[in-house]
């Protein structure tokens, strides 16, 4: 039977460069700015473009649930509307529950996915990804395109 494999690295902090680590020390500080009344659950995002900016994200709830946003399409479309030509290189995610004080295991959503994929495919250059794992390690992923097999993009339309 076909089968398909994903690669990814589980790294530790040590094995993190220094701009990896900044990626995910602004993932974290992003948490504080969720607005997240209703799960009290912190999901923070940010994205290194190639020009050296960091754009950051996180979840932004409604009292009308679906309206709401994780904070990972906070932040791409934040990245696509301010910086619509410029490339996105890494992202990096993490969460933490409103009482507590340590981060917590994250993969983005099913949604998020399709975004990711979209402004990956639009800028012809893989994302990598970094989700915050357990016990201070994190997963890196070499793209979105991994994280969705059996894709649609533009090329399904
Ligand atoms: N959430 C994110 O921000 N990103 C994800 O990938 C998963 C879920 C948010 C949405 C909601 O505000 C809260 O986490 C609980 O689902």
């Amino acid at each position: 039977m076909p089968s398909i494999q994903i690669s990814y690295d589980l790294v530790s902090q040590a094995d993190l460069s220094a701009q990896e680590w900044a990626l995910i020390r602004a993932a974290e500080l992003a948490t504080t700015t969720a607005y997240a009344p209703y799960s009290n659950f912190w999901v923070g995002t940010a994205l290194l473009l190639e020009n050296g900016e960091i754009v950051q994200g996180s979840n932004q709830e409604n009292a009308a649930y679906p309206s709401g946003l994780c904070a990972e399409r906070v932040a791409f479309f934040k990245a696509g509307s301010g910086f619509p030509n410029v490339r996105i290189v890494q992202m990096a995610v993490v969460a933490k529950r409103a009482n507590e004080n340590h981060f917590l295991p994250v993969a983005s959503c099913g949604a998020c996915r399709q975004v990711m994929l979209e402004y990956e495919y639009k800028q012809k250059a893989p994302i990598k990804v970094l989700f915050r794992a357990t016990a201070e390690k994190y997963y890196r992923l070499p793209n979105v395109a991994c994280l969705l097999p059996f894709q649609f993009t533009a090329e399904s339309l």
